[in-house]
Formats: structure tokens, sequence, C-alpha cells
């Protein structure tokens, strides 16, 4: 088998996920944060320990106690948007956000947004930012790379204006979190969702929120209950994580995940991105003798990750990803949760057909998939 399907979830995972998550299952199986016991300080060692890694890794400034754990990027941004915005509030987002920030962001009564548009490329255009700003504009989305174009927005520029404007700035690293540098100060940010089944190489159903303090305190919390803190109390905890993380979560998943960071601490955010490059280097290559299948995004590897979908023309990408799987390679057709930028791409509504590299696919399996592709598309 041959999986190119890693920016819908990532396969195989990171060395040792698996047996973390088996050993808390078997042979941990405590809570976290409400008992005294020696496992249950075990298992709420781990979870700082997470939180540790994660701010490592994003380059967070702030306490770790600011990362807080979720269901999954879905969840962080649930959290982001709907925490923080109230009716009245404008928003502004990139054309090519994925419905974990539109639906959302739609269905909060009297919010009102714009899309910032994009060029050819799929780059935001950012020269477009002022004219787009209200009196009542509060909150900036952007996908740092959308999952279907693949290109990088300039999350640096991005953050310097929402600084220098007093906007809040979210950044859904969905597609870019393990593949390439997400740096949290030095974008700017008031919020980072990452999911940990993704390019973090783990499992699904867990996710973070690194959250900066002053932005914490504007969120409503959209989930309260049992934090196994201040227990003597009906009202939810004001201080982070307990304010943002009621309810037991997924401790297997937070294991695991914890397992994966150590792996991508070791081999590093360059080591990660190199090998990728590679890989996108190949399949853009090949791909020129098939001038029929258009490319979405820029074929500038140094502002791209490794999701390149094609709009198949005259090919119907579903048979295309069909006729694929036949020969074991998986991939992504259709409207991949994103109509708002298969629509400014032009390939709504018969969407694309997608390949995501993964950390690990191996130059085999690019060849493999530009050899089939080439069958295929006579
Ligand atoms: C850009 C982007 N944002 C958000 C999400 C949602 O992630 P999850 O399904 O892990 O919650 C995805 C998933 O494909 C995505 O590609």
């Amino acid at each position: 088998m041959i999986y190119l399907d890693n920016a819908a979830t990532s396969f195989p995972k990171a060395p040792h996920v698996a047996d973390a998550m088996c050993h808390y299952l078997n042979s941990v199986g405590a809570p976290v944060n409400r008992s005294v016991y020696s496992s249950a300080m075990e298992v709420g060692f781990q979870v700082l320990t997470l939180r540790e890694q994660l701010a490592r890794f994003f380059h967070f400034p702030h306490d770790p106690n600011h990362v807080i754990f979720t269901a999954g990027a879905t969840a962080s941004l649930n959290q982001a948007i709907c925490g923080y915005l109230q009716s009245g509030d404008h928003c502004l987002v990139s054309a090519t956000e994925h419905n974990a920030v539109m639906r959302p962001l739609t269905a909060i009564d009297g919010v009102t947004f714009d899309r910032i548009p994009c060029d050819e490329e799929g780059f935001l255009q950012l020269d477009a930012l002022p004219s787009l700003l209200k009196p009542n504009t509060k909150l900036v989305v952007m996908a740092h790379a959308s999952n279907i174009v693949g290109s990088v927005q300039n999350a640096e520029a991005m953050g310097r204006f929402c600084h220098d404007h007093g906007l809040h700035f979210v950044l859904d690293a969905a597609q870019t979190a393990g593949h390439i540098a997400v740096d949290f100060e030095k974008f700017q940010l008031s919020a980072l969702a990452i999911p940990a089944h993704k390019g973090l190489l783990s499992a699904g159903g867990v996710g973070g929120l690194l959250l900066r303090p002053d932005f914490a305190k504007t969120l409503k919390p959209l989930i309260a209950g049992g934090t196994g803190s201040q227990s003597d109390s009906e009202q939810t905890p004001t201080y982070l994580p307990d304010r943002f993380e009621a309810g037991t979560p997924n401790l297997p998943a937070i294991y695991g995940w914890s397992a994966a960071m150590t792996y991508l601490e070791s081999v590093g955010i360059n080591a990660l991105r190199a090998h990728e490059l590679t890989l996108i280097q190949i399949f853009l290559t090949g791909l020129q003798a098939l001038p029929q299948l258009r490319v979405l995004g820029t074929t500038d590897l140094r502002r791209r990750v490794g999701v390149i979908s094609l709009d198949t023309g005259i090919y119907d990408n579903a048979q295309l990803s069909y006729q694929l799987e036949q020969q074991g390679i998986l991939t992504r057709c259709g409207l991949h949760c994103t109509p708002s930028a298969h629509k400014t791409m032009g390939t709504f509504p018969q969407g694309a057909l997608r390949f995501s590299l993964g950390h690990f696919s191996t130059k085999e399996d690019v060849y493999c998939a530009l050899e089939a592709l080439k069958a295929l598309c006579v």
C-alpha cells in the first residue's frame, strides 16, 4: 500500500506512539488531576510533560499551562472562534479556509466576516487587508496552509499586521504543524490550533490550543464541568488549563502524542522539512510531463507543503482516485471539507485529486504515484 492521504491523517504514526497508548491502557489507567495515588500523579506528570514539549516545539514563550488540550484541531478552532467573537463583531478569514473555521464562524449569530482574496498561486493578497478592515473587526483566522492548495501563507507578515491594528490572530496549523517551522512568538499569535494526528504523527481525538494569556482572558469556555480543582465551587475556575479542560481528557492519546513529540523533537523540524522538500520536488518535476493536470497552488518549493492537489480537467477525480486505489495508491478526491478553497482555485463543484505526502512517504512512493498517473491520463 502507498499511503498518500497524510493531509487527512498521517500513517504510519511515529515510533512508540502505539506502545505509549497501550502502556497507559494496560499498565497505568489512572485519572488525571483528580486522585493523588502514585499512578495518578504519573498521569499528571505526563500531561504536563506534553504541554512542555508542545510549548518548546512551537516556540510558545508563555506558561505551558496555557497549552490546552482539546478533542482536535476542529475543537480548538471552535473554542478560539466561538469563545471570542460576539454578536456585532467582524472577522477576517483567508479565502481558502477549511470548514473547521467556516462552520463555527457562520454559526455565530450577528457575526460578519470577509474573505481575504488570494492570487492564482493561493497566496493571500496582504495588500488587500487595509481595505477589508472595519471599525468592528476583532479577529483574523488563517490556515497556515490550506488542505488543498498547499501554499504556505506569510504568517509573520499577517502577525505584524494584526499587531499593528490591534487584532487578535488565530492560526490554523493543521497542515503545517510537523511539516514546517511554526513559531508562536515570531508570528505574534493570539492562538495556535493543532491536531495530533496529522503532521504530528499521533492518534486522533486530541488536539491543542496554545493561548496567549491576554487572549485567553477574553475567551469564554465552550464546555463547563468538573476539573478536579476547586471542587467546593460550582463555577468554572478562572485559571488555565482548568478553565478550558472540563471533563476527563483522552489520556491514551495524550500518552501517544508525547511519544510522537519525543520522536519529532529528536528528528528536528529542519530534517522533517528537508525530507518532504525532496519528495515535493520529485513529484512536481514528474508532473511537468502531465500538463493536462493542473497543480493547485504554488510550484515554488520553498513556499509550499506536500499537499499536492490536481485539477484533473477532463478526467473525473473520483474515478482517478478509485483507479489509483486499485493499484494500492491511496489518495483523496472531491472537495476535502473546503468548498471555499475549491471556489477560489476554480475547482468547485467537481473538486480535485489530492496526494498528500507524510514523514514516512518515500521517493519510491512518489515515483509509483507518478507512473500510475501517467498510465491513467494518456
Ligand atoms: C486546514 C485544516 N484545518 C482544520 C482541520 C480539522 O482538523 P481535525 O479534523 O483534526 O479536527 C483540517 C483537517 O483536515 C484541516 O485540513
